[in-house]
């Protein structure tokens, strides 16, 4: 499946980045723009960025599964990037913080 039709990045692509990535020592949060960075990509209009985040937790789920990245990174990862979501969301909405997420963001 084409995540990105302007840099024609699909599913499998980003699997393939994410195992590199997360099997680094010190594995950034692999957000889509250091996913795409990894492929040296660079996103144009981000029109599929929500979608590359939907990707990117679905194939952490799956890569756990296979056994390739550790249940503990995987599940760690993805609770990060599900505050980052809802940090956006919040964001866009003009919603204030909670103080766990105050915590989180200060603590990045
Ligand atoms: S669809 Fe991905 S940058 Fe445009």
């Amino acid at each position: 499946m084409i995540v990105c039709s302007c840099t024609r990045i699909s599913d499998h692509d980003i699997e393939l980045a994410l195992l590199d990535i997360l099997n680094q020592p010190e594995a950034p949060i692999p957000t889509p723009g250091v996913v795409y960075r990894h492929m040296q990509k660079r996103m144009q209009c981000c029109g599929c960025a929500p979608l590359a985040v939907d990707v990117i937790y679905a194939r952490l789920e799956v890569l756990e599964k296979k056994g390739l990245i550790c249940p503990y990174r995987s599940f760690s990862t993805r609770e990060r990037l599900m505050r980052m979501q809802q940090q956006r969301r919040n964001q866009k909405a003009n919603v204030p913080f909670t103080a766990e997420e105050e915590d989180y963001v200060l603590a990045e």
